[in-house]
């Protein structure tokens, strides 16, 4: 069924675990992650990226995951990650869309909250759940490695949640998109400050490459939402490489689809606790 974003990090905020965010860009990865979710039963967020809108791909993949979630059982978020604008969140709540990232944070602080609020209460108005984000998040979304270092300042999320009620707020503490050269460090102190703050839920933005041990303690430290992309396309594109001197078409695309279902449901199992 379709679900809220705000709908499902209440049922992680009751349970204390993280929601998994997963990056679709085709019907395969639609397919693979709704395996992995109804075979777990647990709530899942699809979510459609600016590759895959580049690729010209947001209104098929918006209409297949609506497809997908009408015929489970588990709660399924439609998403927008890194919204870059004001007009991109209005296409996607014309979309169908159940939640919109506005990212604004690479923009000043005050342009930020100014452009958020007004996402927010269009969003709103049709029930649609929204993500903001402070302190950008590096890395390349779908590369492979990046060496930057990005921690949010507290008094900012202070300020903003003061001012802005979106419904979950993306920080960074020392995470990236794609994979980390060595191991990433979190300033899980940092995040610590953050929850002692009037916050939404909070999420973990590049959580491909991280190890399981720093993922538990983010979620113990109050992480509700953790995003994954670069893992789920690396094991598809394995799977297709794995299969290709078969040259069965059909048994590569399920080798591909198979290791997707393998890396979400280690994720969600992950992310719930087990
Ligand atoms: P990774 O590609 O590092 O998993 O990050 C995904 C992400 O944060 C999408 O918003």
């Amino acid at each position: 069924m379709l679900a809220t974003l705000k709908e499902v990090l209440e049922i992680a905020n009751q349970r204390g675990t993280a929601i998994p965010h997963f990056n679709i860009d085709n019907i395969a990865g639609i397919e693979a992650v709704m395996e992995a979710a109804d075979t777990e039963n647990y709530p899942v967020i699809l979510s459609i990226g600016q590759g895959a809108i580049n690729a010209g791909n947001l209104w098929y993949l918006a209409d297949a995951v609506q497809r997908a979630a009408n015929d489970s059982k588990v709660p399924v978020v439609l998403h927008l990650d890194h919204g870059v604008s004001y007009e991109q969140t209005v296409v996607c709540l014309r979309a169908g869309f159940t939640s919109v990232m506005y990212d604004g944070s690479h923009h000043p602080f005050e342009e930020n909250v100014r452009e958020s609020l007004a996402v927010i209460r269009s969003a709103h108005a049709v029930g649609v759940s929204v993500e903001c984000e402070l302190g950008a998040i590096g890395g390349v979304e779908d590369g492979m490695s990046h060496d930057h270092l990005n921690l949010v300042d507290v008094g900012e999320v202070e300020r903003f949640c003061a001012q802005v009620n979106c419904d979950a707020l993306a920080i960074g503490i020392g995470n990236a998109h794609g994979l980390y050269k060595g191991t990433p460090h979190f300033d899980f102190d940092r995040l610590t400050a953050c929850r002692k703050l009037d916050t939404p839920p909070l999420v973990l933005h590049g959580g491909s490459g991280t190890p399981d041990e720093m993922l538990r303690k983010a979620i113990e430290l109050g992480i509700r939402k953790i995003n994954v992309a670069t893992e789920l396309r690396m094991a598809y594109m394995e799977g297709l490489e794995a299969s290709v001197g078969q040259r069965d078409f059909y048994k590569m695309c399920k080798q591909a689809k198979d290791n997707i279902t393998a890396v979400a449901r280690q994720k969600i199992r992950l992310f719930q606790g087990l």
